[in-house]
């Protein structure tokens, strides 16, 4: 039977592979809803013509009379909904699956409303659950949170081949993420110094948004993903490893207590991780193209190097700290991004910026909404002033 999904973050990376996905799957997936940001309405309003979604939703009021009146050139009559408030209404709708798309912390009121209202969540923004924890984990039922960041979807997977109930949990020893490593991955410390936007933007494995992408290259993405872990899979932070692994062909593993490791591989492709969440249970034929055996492979695993790439140690201690500390770690590194994306900081001073924003913060529960926002919104006017000098 077709399931219907709303797709949130449709404009951007991951939105237009799940169409991709859901285009070459028409008797699957039927697309509800769409939503962006404002930025790209001629895509968004042709989406919803291609679709024949019934409503769209766009976070900038103040781009709605372009996007209805891109909607009626494209032939579409779909409904739209207007404001973060619009967005949240959207996610909220009766469909099979919501997938979360958005980047950024701006993603947690669609995820938590997509929770509330008891909708099964694809989720690909994982700074929602992270800044979230224990809100998220709070509304999430069983099966309703399905990973769609490769690495946890390919964790999921391993988990689940483990046995027809998945492993008991006194079987897994740890759980090992992957990490390309990045553009500048063998690089030293002070050999960073240097870095520009455009070297940081020219991700070797993958292609995404803009923000991952200067994520993976400071490694702040492999931090994010093993708070993302820990929160997902309820393991011990002493039991999530990272390993470096520049074919991005493993996407992840989870070794078991008698020594076993069982790994998930396939070409990087993020189809094949937004299809499982979209049909989880079931696996879609053709999602992605596997791994050509008639070919040599040589795959290879490194240690990460912490004194080089420092985010991952900080995300360990954050993510340990637990409360609103992650909030502020993902809160100082998205304004950091952005200076360095306009040429306002450099590099380095991303993570080294990130660090001392958590170094003076003083962790709250983060048990409501207005405590997360309320650090979230403190980490970025301290590292406002911290990047403006
Ligand atoms: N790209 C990947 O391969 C990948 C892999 C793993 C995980 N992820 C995660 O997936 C998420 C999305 O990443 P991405 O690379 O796809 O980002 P992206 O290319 O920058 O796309 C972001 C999307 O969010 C929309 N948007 C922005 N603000 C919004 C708002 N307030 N409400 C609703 N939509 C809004 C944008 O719309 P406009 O076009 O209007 O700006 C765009 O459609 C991130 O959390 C990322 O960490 C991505």
């Amino acid at each position: 039977m077709s399931r219907s999904v709303i797709l949130l973050g449709s404009t951007g990376s991951i939105g237009t592979q799940a169409l991709d996905v859901i285009a070459r799957n028409p008797s699957r997936f039927t697309v509800r809803g769409l939503a962006a940001g404002g930025g790209r309405v001629d895509t968004l309003a042709r989406q919803a013509a291609d679709f024949r979604v019934e409503t769209v939703a766009v976070a900038d009021p103040a781009a709605v009379p372009a996007l209805k009146d891109a909607l009626t050139a494209c032939g579409s009559a779909a409904e739209v909904l207007a404001g973060a408030e619009g967005v949240a209404e959207l996610a909220a709708r009766p469909c099979d699956v919501v997938l979360n798309g958005v980047t950024g912390a701006l993603g947690l009121t669609s995820t938590l409303a997509a929770l509330s209202a008891g909708r099964v969540l694809a989720l690909a923004n994982k700074e929602s659950l992270i800044i979230g924890g224990p809100l998220v984990k709070r509304l999430a039922g069983p099966g309703q949170l399905l990973p769609v960041d490769s690495e946890h979807s390919a964790l999921a997977q391993c988990l689940w081949a483990a046995g027809p109930d998945g492993p008991r949990a006194h079987a897994v020893h740890r759980l090992v993420v992957t990490a390309s490593g990045g553009p500048f991955r063998g690089l030293r410390r002070s050999e960073l110094s240097g870095v520009t936007p455009e070297m940081a933007l020219a991700h070797p494995t993958w292609s995404m948004g803009p923000v991952i992408t200067v994520n993976s290259a400071t490694l702040v993405n492999k931090g994010l993903e093993i708070i993302e872990a820990h929160l997902l899979f309820d393991l011990g932070f002493d039991r999530i490893e990272v390993v470096v692994h520049p074919q991005s062909v493993v996407h992840s593993m989870v070794e078991f207590v008698d020594g076993s490791v069982i790994a998930q591989a396939s070409p990087p492709d993020m189809c094949l991780p937004i299809a499982l969440a979209l049909g989880w249970p079931e696996r879609v034929p053709g999602a992605a193209r596997a791994v050509d055996w008639t070919r040599a492979h040589t795959w290879t695993f490194e240690p990460l190097d912490d004194e080089a790439f420092p985010a991952v140690a900080l995300a360990r201690h954050v993510g340990s700290c637990g409360g609103t500390a992650p909030a502020v770690y993902n809160a100082a590194n998205e304004v950091c991004v952005d200076a360095f994306l306009a040429g306002r900081l450099p590099f380095l001073g991303i993570v080294d910026t990130v660090a001392k924003v958590v170094e003076e913060h003083e962790v709250c529960p983060a048990e409501s909404v207005d405590e997360v926002l309320a650090a979230d919104q403190w980490a970025r006017a301290r590292a406002e002033e911290i990047t403006a000098g």
